[in-house]
């Protein structure tokens, strides 16, 4: 892509300092944006911000499942940075286990995260995006939240919610200009997935049409897509970018 569709717009990824938001934030800042790398440790938000490409990027430390770090955070970004016209909600954990022995915690940590987080966001970023009457947000949910997957009930349970959030606040929405899509991943090569044994990867390759795991770039650079104006009649739209393996 040779444009820089998203020039002088400021975008949030949360999760940003590594794996696939590390390369959703730097697809978007290839498209010309000012990002906010969101993450829990502040030094390795600010350390990624720094080596994306061009210039006016900040790291912010923040727990997205906590609302009142989640409020605070947004007064400094805009501070900062700017009005907020793209929000990516990328941050998520895994505890996987099963059902018999998954822990209370286990399941309400993952979905503080994955679900609360991706809610807390989107709520305070909502007056502003209104008020603009234009703004572009996206959720990073699963494939499992599709399928389900045996031994993730509270990830597969938060990524399914992702999806009623998704239309719930594109339909909310719609109406004042703002966007709102998920993208379901499949598996992707990140540190996630570095913990699959070798016979896992060869058990999942066999469920993947296209053969092989997916690459950081090949989220981002759908991400950078939805968030931007060659997306502008899209909403509300779960996209599986996973090689095929749900159709
Ligand atoms: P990762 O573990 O490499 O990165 C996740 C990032 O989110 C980390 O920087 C982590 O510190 C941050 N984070 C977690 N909880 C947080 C919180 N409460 N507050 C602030 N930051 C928090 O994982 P990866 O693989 O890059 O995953 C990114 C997203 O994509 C996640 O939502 C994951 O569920 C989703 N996904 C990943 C797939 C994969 O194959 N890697 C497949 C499908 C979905």
């Amino acid at each position: 892509m040779g444009t820089r569709e998203l020039e002088g717009s400021v975008a949030i990824v949360t999760g940003g300092s590594r794996g696939i938001g590390r390369g959703i934030a730097e697809a978007l800042a290839q498209a010309g944006a000012r990002v906010a790398v969101v993450g829990r440790n502040g030094d390795s938000a600010s350390a990624a911000a720094a080596e994306l490409t061009g210039e006016g990027h900040a790291g912010f430390a923040c727990d997205v499942a906590d609302p009142a770090q989640v409020n605070a955070t947004l007064a400094s970004i805009e501070e900062a940075l700017g009005p907020v016209a793209v929000l990516v909600n990328n941050a998520g954990i895994t505890r996987d286990n099963i059902l018999m022995r998954m822990k209370d915690e286990e399941f309400d940590e993952v979905v503080a995260a994955n679900l609360k987080g991706a809610f807390n966001f989107t709520r305070a970023v909502t007056r502003g995006m209104m008020k603009r009457r234009s703004g572009a947000i996206l959720n990073i949910t699963s494939v499992v939240g599709l399928t389900g997957n045996a031994g993730q009930a509270n990830y597969a349970a938060s990524k399914a919610g992702l999806v009623g959030l998704t239309k719930s606040v594109a339909k909310e929405l719609a109406s004042r200009g703002v966007r709102c899509n998920a993208i379901a991943p499949g598996f992707i090569r990140t540190d996630m997935t570095d913990e699959l044994t070798e016979a896992q990867v060869e058990g999942l390759l066999q469920q993947i049409p296209l053969g092989i795991l997916g690459e950081v770039e090949q989220i981002a650079g759908v991400a950078r897509f939805l968030v931007g104006p060659g997306a502008s009649y899209i909403t509300g739209q779960i996209l599986a970018v996973d090689g095929g393996m749900v159709m």
